[in-house]
């Protein structure tokens, strides 16, 4: 017997001793569904007041760097009683956690300027802008009370672009439709002439052309299992009332045209771990994230525009030296330092730090990467082409088009025009702002027609590897078992590292959130250990 039957005769016999209820905990005992434990992160046991002799309490930490990482270090930190100062290079908190609304400006690290100019309520989140439902981040919003709303990240009704197969855009559904269909078909075919014989029993057999059947809408075998196409596809005239039994859309293009499409290589996104629907934003913003830790922490704990310039590491402390925003030195001393800035900005920092300790953070590379946000006089995207939120994917340098998820119906309406990485965010970003917004609607007339461009009323772009102290939208490493990811996640004597970047989340907060509890950890228990 396979361990499956025996598992599957045991659960059974469970069912009918115990009932739905012990079964559900005797599957989850057995691996079967995943346990709530599982979802979230390994037990994190909050530093507490109580924790702390009062002698022990108030020891300083001095945080370099207000991104998620920063600031949460410093929130968990002082639930107990640890006196943390932070300091951000930048005019802002939040680091890439950056929302852009009319009235925010920046000036990049070419000296170029640009404000934005969108209306009252409308933003554009130039970092992060998705939140997975397993991702401690949602707890933080939780704890926080920063209320949050559903993010689209798969639209039915979004389009699929393939600019060098020729063939129009196409809806996600009828895409889905055609390659399903006849995937579906094919395999249908191979099982029924016996081709499968040595992977599957009849059984098997039976069982799979069933779910082949729903899969991918195709006749039964009198009619060969054909795949003709059905209302999956979507509708060239709609369903209405009396006669208007609406007219399907077809018939389907050959299965060669289909495969020619190429458009089927953009359906496995929605299957990552981290990219599946339901997914989430923070209502009005990303940044009500770090302005909700800003809040908590208290604003005075941290000091904006103060770029560090030098960090030494002492027997007994850490001595941190910051030019403030009229270029005065200033000096910080504490217990212990915590660099919570991308890898390649702290490597340039001058510190007395071991040289392996400098080469380790020289070691990841960063990622450039970039976003436009096209605000429009009117949302054509919903009244016109019935697209709520959700993504259109391309092969255009532009990448991916998002239809924002928020706001519906309302008047204006940010889309984002592109959201690149790799050698399309560094020739956008090699742009002027102006140039970026020309090559951006350029591309997406294509598929949007005229509308892409009359209807813009402005714009704001971000190359992230042209923004001040931050200079990337994320890491990579090359190895993390060539010893420098090791050595950056143990402390440098009093220097502890942290972010997103020292995770197995790069590119997601929830890295920067559970780097930062890592170290917090390490530094709480240390204190405790201390004499
Ligand atoms: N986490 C980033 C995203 O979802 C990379 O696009």
């Amino acid at each position: 017997m396979s361990p499956d039957v025996t598992r599957r005769a045991l659960l059974r016999s469970i069912g009918v001793a115990g009932g739905a209820g012990v079964m559900f905990e005797s599957m989850r005992a057995l691996g079967l569904v995943a346990s709530p434990e599982a979802l979230a992160t390994p037990a994190y046991q909050p530093p507490a007041t109580g924790d702390l002799t009062v002698a022990k309490r108030g020891k300083k930490v001095v945080i370099l760097g207000a991104g998620i990482a920063g600031l949460v270090t410093a929130y968990e930190l002082g639930k107990a009683g640890y006196d943390c100062t932070i300091l951000e290079a930048n005019d802002r908190v939040g680091g890439r956690n950056w929302t852009v609304r009319g009235g925010t400006t920046m000036t990049d690290l070419d000296a170029n300027t640009q404000t934005a100019k969108f209306a009252h309520g409308q933003y554009l989140n130039a970092g992060p802008a998705r939140l997975p439902q397993s991702h401690i981040t949602l707890d933080y919003c939780r704890e926080l009370g920063v209320p949050v709303e559903t993010f689209i990240n798969q639209n039915a009704n979004a389009l699929l672009y393939n600019e060098q197969s020729g063939v129009a855009a196409q809806q996600y559904r009828t895409a889905k439709a055609d390659f399903y269909g006849y995937i579906s078909e094919l395999l249908a075919k191979a099982v029924d002439h016996g081709s499968l014989d040595q992977s599957l029993s009849g059984e098997d057999k039976d069982r799979l052309l069933t779910f082949l059947s729903g899969f991918g809408a195709i006749g039964d075998r009198a009619d060969g299992f054909a795949y003709t196409g059905t209302s999956r596809r979507g509708y060239s005239v709609e369903p209405g009332a009396a006669e208007q039994a609406g007219v399907v859309l077809g018939p389907p293009p050959s299965l060669s045209t289909v495969l020619a499409s190429q458009v089927g290589r953009y359906f496995s996104f929605e299957f990552g771990y981290d990219q599946a629907m339901t997914m989430l934003q923070p209502v009005g913003g990303m940044d009500a994230i770090p302005m909700a830790l800003y809040r908590a922490i208290g604003r005075h704990k941290v000091r904006l525009g103060a770029a560090v310039t030098k960090v030494t590491d002492l027997a007994h402390g850490v001595e941190v030296v910051y030019k403030d925003a009229r270029g005065k030195e200033v000096l910080v001393r504490a217990d212990f330092c915590v660099a919570a800035l991308p890898p390649h900005v702290m490597a340039r920092i001058p510190t007395n730090l071991d040289a392996g300790v400098t080469a380790a953070l020289r070691y990841p590379t960063a990622t450039p990467s970039g976003k436009i946000g096209l605000e429009y006089r009117r949302r054509w995207w919903e009244q016109d082409d019935r697209i709520y939120g959700g993504i259109t994917e391309t092969d255009l340098d532009l990448a991916h088009i998002w239809y924002p998820s928020y706001g519906f119906h309302g008047e204006r309406g940010v889309v984002v025009g592109y959201y690149n990485t790799g050698a399309n965010a560094t020739a956008y970003g090699s742009l002027s702002h102006v140039e970026r917004t020309k090559r951006a609607v350029a591309q997406g007339v294509k598929i949007h027609g005229k509308k892409y461009s009359d209807e813009l009323v402005s714009s704001f772009s971000v190359a992230w590897q042209r923004v001040r102290h931050i200079e990337g939208a994320w890491v990579s490493w090359p190895s993390r078992t060539s010893g420098e990811y090791a050595l950056l996640n143990k402390p440098a004597g009093r220097v502890y590292f942290a972010g997103d970047w020292l995770s197995y989340f790069i590119a997601w907060q929830a890295g920067a959130i559970d780097s930062a509890r890592y170290v917090v950890t390490n530094i709480h228990q240390r204190v405790m250990a201390e004499r």
